[in-house]
């Protein structure tokens, strides 16, 4: 399978952090923030990868990542989207690249500590989606299920919904065939202007092709000022362990001196 990061857009909710870099290589503790997904897809075993990019510093990804080599990354090639399109539209992008094969897409600001590789590993086509419930679910795509109190069945899936109907986050990555590149022609941009992954995840749905499973550990994006701080205390906690709260609890006593 290879791997796809999606990392366009121009992080205009990090204004005015992004005016400097890409969103992407901001600082997640101690380091960028494509590191995490990066190592999702390597950690799961993919060695190919292509990172989608747009915005005024799309040409800083290539001094961070270079040709992918210190990752253990095989392949690495990059992509340039034009504009702020959508997720789906960043992913048509990736079309040769995965030729025919399936793909694990993550979107770049999504960290997590969970690992995909036995779904990688015994994928066999369609498509398959990781969910996290989540306290703030009208953030995300959001699933509705036959039964709301014991999900089964996924009935459809609601982007940003103002009602949503089960806390279930859709997060960041997904597992497809080569036939999402077909999905997404057929689609169209939303009311937002976007090309949208929730209704290429609709059509899986629709052709019953659609597989899901619950994301067994950490999952934040850290797109926004809050979630980009949150994402940051969880890896200084799981990277410096006992060592971390003395440092918290300073840093929250230094603000309070
Ligand atoms: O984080 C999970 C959520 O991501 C899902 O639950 C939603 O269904 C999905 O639409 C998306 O929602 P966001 O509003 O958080 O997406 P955002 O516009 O922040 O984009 C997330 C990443 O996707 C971004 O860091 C880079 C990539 N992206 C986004 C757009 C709009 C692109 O590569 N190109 C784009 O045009």
């Amino acid at each position: 399978m290879k791997g796809a990061i999606l990392a366009g857009g121009l992080g205009s909710r990090l204004y005015p952090l992004t005016y400097a870099t890409n969103k992407h290589l901001l600082p997640v503790f101690d380091k960028p923030m494509i590191y995490y997904p990066l190592q999702t897809l390597v950690n799961a075993g993919i060695d190919e990868v292509i990172v989608v990019t747009g915005g005024p510093h799309a040409g800083d990804f290539i001094h961070v990542l270079k040709n992918g080599e210190e990752f253990g990354i095989r392949h690495l090639e990059y992509a340039y989207q034009e504009g702020e399109g959508g997720i789906a539209d960043a992913l048509r992008l990736c079309e040769a690249f995965v030729d025919g094969e399936s793909v694990a897409v993550i979107l770049g600001d999504n960290c997590t500590d969970f690992s995909i590789r036995g779904d990688v590993e015994s994928f066999h086509g369609g498509a398959r989606i990781f969910l996290k419930q989540v306290p703030d679910p009208h953030r995300f795509g959001v699933p509705r299920f036959d039964d709301p109190q014991k999900p089964s069945r996924i009935l459809r899936i609601d982007e940003k919904p103002a009602n949503p109907q089960s806390n279930y986050a859709v997060t960041g990555l997904y597992l497809y065939d080569a036939q999402v590149f077909d999905f997404i022609r057929l689609n169209k941009p939303s009311a937002r202007g976007e090309m949208e992954i929730t209704d290429v995840n609709n059509q899986y749905l629709e052709k019953g092709a659609l597989g899901w499973a619950i994301l067994d550990g950490f999952w934040s994006d850290a797109g926004t000022f809050e979630s980009l701080y949150r994402t940051s205390v969880y890896w200084t906690r799981k990277k410096l362990g006992p060592a971390a709260e003395a440092l918290l609890r300073d840093s929250a006593q230094a603000v309070t001196l």
